[in-house]
This record gives C-alpha cells, structure tokens and sequence, in this order.
C-alpha cells in the first residue's frame, strides 16, 4: 500500500477532522508520506494555556518519531480552516516552528520533501527547503 498526493491530502482532511481545537475553531491536519508507502497523521491539539497548543505537523512528527520512523520522508500535505469550511480560504503553511521540527525528520532520511499546502482554489507545492533555507539541523552540531 503506498500513497498519492490526492490520499495523502486526504489523510490530512481526515486528520483535521479530530483536531482538539476549541479555543480558535481553527482546525489543521497533517500527513507525513514516507518513502516505505506508511503514512502518518496529525492533528493541531490546543491547551486551555494557549501557547502550550500543539500543531498538527508537530503532533503528526512527534508520533512518526515517536513510533521509530526513521525513513525517508517524500511528502507532506498540510490543510485547514475554521470548523465547517477546511481548506477554504488561501492555503495554510506550516507555522516556522513546525518548519525546524519537520525539517529533523528530513535530515534523519535526507530528503528534501515536498509541501503541499491545500487551499480552496489551490494545492501549494513548495519543498521545505523553500520554506526553511539554510536550515540548521543534525548536522550542524557535527
Ligand atoms: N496550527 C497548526 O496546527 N499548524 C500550523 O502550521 C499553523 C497553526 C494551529 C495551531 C492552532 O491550534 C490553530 O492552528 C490556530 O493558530
């Protein structure tokens, strides 16, 4: 079983689907594409302490690292918006912290995934590279 950009942006609305988000209503899902065919998801997990919430692209890596998937990460499909209208609107991307946490799963696989950020009238595709360049990561504390 392997997936595609359409399943793997479809993992991500289901994901949105249980997002925790009772605080902003904002309702985000993630999904990592791997280059075994697994894929896994997250959604964004809010705290009464709202700064404490938790992002979907970090729940989603944080479970991938979590559960021993090292491999090599090709994609990732990132959408939302306000309960009841998911991925209306201009395309979400991911927020900057999420950017150095996806980018640690990368470097573990060394790939340069692809980003597609879905939006009403579009799928952006960008690389983590574009949204996070001269990143620092594993190897920068060799
Ligand atoms: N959010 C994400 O889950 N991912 C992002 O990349 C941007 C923002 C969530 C956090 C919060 O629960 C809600 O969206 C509104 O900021």
């Amino acid at each position: 079983m392997t997936w595609s950009k359409e399943s793997l942006i479809d993992a991500a609305r289901e994901a949105a689907a249980k997002a925790y988000a009772p605080y902003s209503q904002f309702h985000v899902g993630a999904a990592l594409g791997f280059a075994d065919g697994s894929v896994v998801t997250g959604a964004n997990v809010e705290n009464a302490s709202y700064g404490l919430t938790l992002c979907a692209e970090t729940v989603a890596v944080g479970k991938a690292l979590s559960e021993e998937w090292r491999g090599r990460l090709e994609a990732v499909a990132v959408i939302g918006g306000k309960a009841g209208a998911l991925g209306a609107g201009d395309p979400v991307t991911p927020c900057g912290r999420c950017r150095q946490v996806l980018n640690e799963v990368a470097a573990l696989g060394e790939s340069d995934p692809q980003v597609w950020c879905v939006g009403e009238t579009e799928v952006l595709e960008l690389r983590l590279s574009d949204l996070l360049p001269r990143s620092f990561g594993p190897s920068s504390l060799a």
